[in-house]
């Protein structure tokens, strides 16, 4: 039987992994470690057959990855995990001891970088010590921005159980579209874009005693921006008090950006790692790692499992074929606890994550990068790392955006593994070669702000009066093109002039917590009378690939109950119809049950929609109907999104003004149809280069939203001939 079963070998690294921290114990470590292992060596292999052919027995039909393992295992018991309470668990972490030291260097420094091994309690412990140590006095506020939404709230929810407060009293978070603070809070965790938009309302965060900017080694796109602002604010607010919070990566470069700011080292306790490749590259990372988990769950002494993948499609792919396998097996296997992380993860499902394993049973996080360093999950002894990452990536030529899924940098592969050591020795399986660790992985990941359209941030920019972006303060610069579609963009929106100034209606765009395209898009509603069906659009939009469920087991009826949903036009009237109907089952759950809705999305668009048309008085926009016309709603879209247009072409489309090949996504109403001209929302690349959500337009129409933008030369209609995959006449030619 074993002879049909390819084998995937994982073959143990030969040098130690450089992980920085205490190094010199830690190496200590390890050589003990391999000391001991040696004389056993034999004996576990043994051991090890034993377990490999219960593991193959138990999982006949599955493919075998075959552990060859000559390190000694890891050694923690569950019960080693012993329960603390709350105050001892804070006096347990590495930054406690650091206390003292740490206040008086914040007192004596503007300006401090603080670097610490995930895990040590930056993010949790330091605002705490700030306020107990008066710096909320007389209503100060204490920010720390989070570059993930999920961190933010889970952290602020962490604090809040640990100083015995309700949540959005004095602690309190503040992220996009949700905002759990009040009156009283004095901690307010936030993502790192909402302390961006605070600079509207309070240019100089006057409110604020203290300005945390966590994780910033993240070095996303708004933490970039946060740099240069609040290093300029610093120097005319000698009070304020500016910490910025790093995993051991780059520190020297931030302290150098901060004009030589002091770096405050929190000495990290970290557990040797072993680290594991395979020998030749994984086909199927996902079934590798579902393999992988239960292979470790079989075999593998206790202690919990930590997986990375890409995001929620397949994380919630990977849930559901480890609760299949596990279903299958039944009683033959010990109770293994699955639970996914990701960012639109409702947040009392996050809060599993953290409760503590059963007894006897094993639990495994299947999480996106949020648990690189954003998120610390404690017994976690084993690490699954595929390898990969989601990435956005933007061509400054074409203007155009899209997701990739690609290799991660060996510094994040680095952290990913560090998460396996925290309480104990541990172990990381990495699905990818040792060569390809070597030679295929970046370093380092490259800075949001250098792939990534500049859109929203420039007019955000724009809107605080900063005109001159060239000579902005960035840590690093983002490409000048880049810079420069920015501004054409926002010209062509409208939102500036040509002067480069913001305009009236780049004023009200800015208002509006969304991308530029987006809040144009809403702001076109008025004229077009239809800000009611455009608000629930933009709201489905926001929650876009989570809407529709489809399990495995059912999805003939999933794709039929899909289908009931098309109308003729495109996604965003499908999205709209899902919503509509939603509203009139008077949001029910069990409308959303019967028709492989997710309800939890639709919860989360029903937020997003209330949340806009809030806003929508501020920016002086009449909340009306368009009464069951569309072409009013397509054509808002195509106000907002006219840089989006492609053009059916030999086999698939071409993007009218850079002539790049894309497809329709298979998921689309519109696949089967490939009308001549249709407007995507968004780019995504798997195997080829797919538009996601698309609306047929009229071409004339862009004429009359972007004159500036098009000539009506560049959209005339190449050919009158019928196009290849079509049958009978377009939408187009029959009006
Ligand atoms: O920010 P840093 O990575 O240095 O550490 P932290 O997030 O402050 O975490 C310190 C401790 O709090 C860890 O032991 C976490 O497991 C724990 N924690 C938790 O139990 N629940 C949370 N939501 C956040 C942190
Ligand atoms: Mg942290």
């Amino acid at each position: 039987r074993s002879k049909d079963v390819p084998q995937r070998d994982l073959e143990l690294e030969d040098t130690p992994l450089e992980l920085g921290g205490e190094q010199g114990r830690w190496e200590e470590e390890r050589l003990r470690t391999a000391a001991l292992s040696f004389g056993a060596k034999r004996e576990r292999e043994l051991g090890v057959q034993q377990e490999q052919d219960r593991y193959q027995l138990i999982l006949e039909e599955d493919e075998m990855i075959n552990f060859v393992s000559t390190q000694e295992g890891p050694s923690l018991s569950q019960a080693d995990l012993k329960k603390q309470s709350m105050q001892e668990v804070r006096r347990s972490l590495p930054i406690f001891p650091y206390r003292e030291d740490l206040l008086r260097a914040i007192t004596q420094h503007q300006i401090l970088v603080i670097e610490g091994e995930t895990g040590s309690g930056k993010t949790t412990q330091i605002p705490q010590y700030l306020m107990e140590d008066g710096y909320t006095k007389g209503g100060m506020k204490i920010g720390c921005t989070q570059p993930r939404r999920v961190a933010a709230m889970s952290v602020a929810a962490r604090v809040a159980e640990e100083t015995s407060v309700k949540l959005g009293n004095e602690v309190g978070y503040s992220i996009r579209f949700e905002d759990c603070t009040s009156e009283r809070t004095v901690l307010k965790y936030m993502t790192d874009g909402m302390l961006l938009r605070e600079f509207l309302t309070e240019p100089d965060l006057a409110s604020y005693s203290v300005v945390i900017i966590d994780e910033a080694h993240e070095r996303t796109l708004h933490t970039d921006i946060l740099f240069g602002l609040i290093k300029d604010i610093a120097r005319f607010r000698p009070d304020l008090k500016v910490l910025v919070a790093s995993a051991t990566l780059d520190t020297e470069r931030f302290s150098c950006f901060f004009d030589e700011a002091p770096v405050f080292r929190i000495p990290g306790r970290r557990f040797p790692v072993d680290i594991y490749y395979t020998k030749a590259p994984e086909a199927d990372y996902l079934e590798a790692c579902v393999v992988s988990v239960l292979q470790i769950h079989v075999t593998q002494s206790p202690g919990d499992i930590l997986v990375f993948l890409t995001g929620q499609e397949e994380i919630e792919a990977c849930c559901e074929l480890l609760q299949e396998r596990c279903r299958r097996l039944g009683s033959k296997i010990a109770e293994l606890v699955i639970l996914p992380i990701y960012a639109n993860l409702p947040s009392d499902m996050q809060a599993k994550i953290f409760t503590p394993t059963p007894p006897g049973a094993r639990k495994v996080v299947v999480a996106t990068n949020i648990a690189e360093t954003s998120l610390t999950i404690d017994g976690i002894i084993y690490v699954i790392d595929p390898g990969f990452c989601k990435q956005k990536s933007y061509n400054a030529r074409t203007g155009m955006e899209s997701l990739i899924v690609t290799p991660c940098s060996r510094a994040s592969a680095n952290q990913r593994a560090g998460r396996a050591g925290r309480v104990a020795a541990g172990k990381c399986f990495r699905l990818y070669t040792a060569w390809a660790f070597k030679h295929e992985m970046e370093e380092t990941t490259v800075p949001e702000i250098q792939r990534t359209n500049l859109g929203n941030v420039v007019l955000l920019l724009k809107s605080l009066g900063i005109n001159d972006l060239i000579h902005f303060d960035f840590m690093d610069p983002p490409p000048h093109e880049t810079l420069v579609l920015a501004l054409e963009q926002l010209y062509a929106l409208g939102a500036l002039n040509h002067l480069g100034e913001l305009t009236k209606l780049g004023r009200r765009m800015a208002e509006l917590p969304v991308d530029p395209m987006l809040s144009k898009m809403i702001l076109a509603s008025e004229q077009y009378k239809c800000s009611e069906e455009i608000l629930s659009i933009a709201a489905m939009l926001s929650v876009n690939n989570s809407i529709f469920y489809r399990p495995k087991d059912k999805v003939v009826h999933a794709d039929n109950a899909r289908m009931n949903f098309t109308v003729p036009g495109g996604d965003h009237l499908v999205l709209l119809n899902v919503y509509n109907q939603w509203v009139e089952s008077g949001f029910s759950t069990q409308w959303c049950y019967e028709n492989f809705i997710q309800f939890r999305s639709m919860r989360r668009a029903r937020d997003v929609r209330d949340q806009l048309e809030g806003l929508m008085e501020r920016i002086e926009v009449e909340v009306v109907s368009a009464q069951g016309d569309c072409v009013p709603i397509r054509k808002a879209v195509t106000a907002g999104y006219f840089y989006h247009t492609a053009r059916l072409s030999k086999g698939g489309y071409k993007t009218v003004k850079h002539q790049q090949t894309v497809y329709v996504h298979p998921n689309s109403s519109l696949f089967e149809e490939q009308p001549r001209w249709l407007i995507y929302h968004e780019l995504v690349f798997t195997t080829k280069e797919f538009m996601r959500q698309v609306i047929e337009i009229d071409s004339s129409w862009l004429l009359e939203v972007a004159p500036h933008y098009y000539k009506s030369k560049e959209l005339e209609d190449s050919s009158t001939k019928k196009m290849p995959r079509k049958q009978g006449k377009t939408k187009d030619e029959l009006g």
